[in-house]
């Protein structure tokens, strides 16, 4: 649902160096490939990932390779746009990897992440399947949140909206853009049941930022 939003941020990307951080499979990718970027570089932690990235993006000129966040570096002004997308999150302080990407972006460069929504980062009831309620709490309590998921435990860090921009300013960007991703009817298909729930309360936060 957040995918609207995001293309209509990052743009025209013609001509554009792009890395992606948390590519996951870099169905991303393919698009900014498509969309005729000049080079596309996905970074994921996870091996398997990286193997889906490789498979999307083969017979194209983007890659991907097995990088944790907080241990990515490049050489300055390798970059002019960096996408971060439903990533970030998972990281624990985003601090060292925003001055990462404000090293490698070349001036003018801009950053786009999007990550879950911290009204819904921050508390989570467990529920299971379709929600029809949503809970919203200790918000101001940063940090570790965990849920059971897919027989394992999935960890992600909450932060405030307010954190999250202070964090940018700290590293040395701008703020262009915060956008909570209102869903957009036509996506929808006529299925108001499932457009309805969604409008309920915000469930990603974009945020765009341009490298001072
Ligand atoms: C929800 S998926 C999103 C994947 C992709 N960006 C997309 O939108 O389809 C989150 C991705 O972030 C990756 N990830 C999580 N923590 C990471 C970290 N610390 N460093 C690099 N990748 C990470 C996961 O392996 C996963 O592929």
């Amino acid at each position: 649902m957040e995918e609207p939003a995001l293309f209509a941020e990052l743009g025209i990307v013609d001509g554009l160096r792009i890395l992606d951080l948390g590519c996951g499979d870099a169905a991303t990718g393919r698009k900014l490939l498509d969309a005729g970027c000049r080079s596309y570089l996905g970074m994921d932690g996870s091996a398997s990932m990286v193997q889906a990235a490789t498979a999307t993006l083969h017979g194209t000129t983007g890659r991907a390779v097995q990088v944790d966040m907080e241990d990515f570096s490049a050489s300055p002004s390798s970059f002019d746009l960096i996408v971060s997308r439903l990533a970030l999150h998972y990281v624990e302080d985003v601090a060292p990897v925003l001055a990462a990407c404000h090293r490698c972006l070349s001036p003018g460069g801009r950053l786009v992440f999007t990550v879950v929504h911290p009204m819904l980062s921050s508390y989570d009831s467990g529920t299971q399947g379709t929600r029809t309620s949503w809970v919203v709490d200790d918000y101001f309590v940063r940090g570790a949140r965990q849920r059971e998921w897919m027989g394992g435990t999935a960890t992600w860090f909450h932060r405030t909206i307010e954190d999250y921009v202070d964090a940018l300013k700290t590293a040395g960007f701008a703020l262009s853009s915060l956008r909570e991703c209102e869903p957009n009817e036509e996506r929808f298909a006529g299925d108001v049941g499932e457009y309805e729930r969604p409008r309920r309360v915000p469930l990603f936060l974009l945020i765009a930022a341009g490298r001072l």
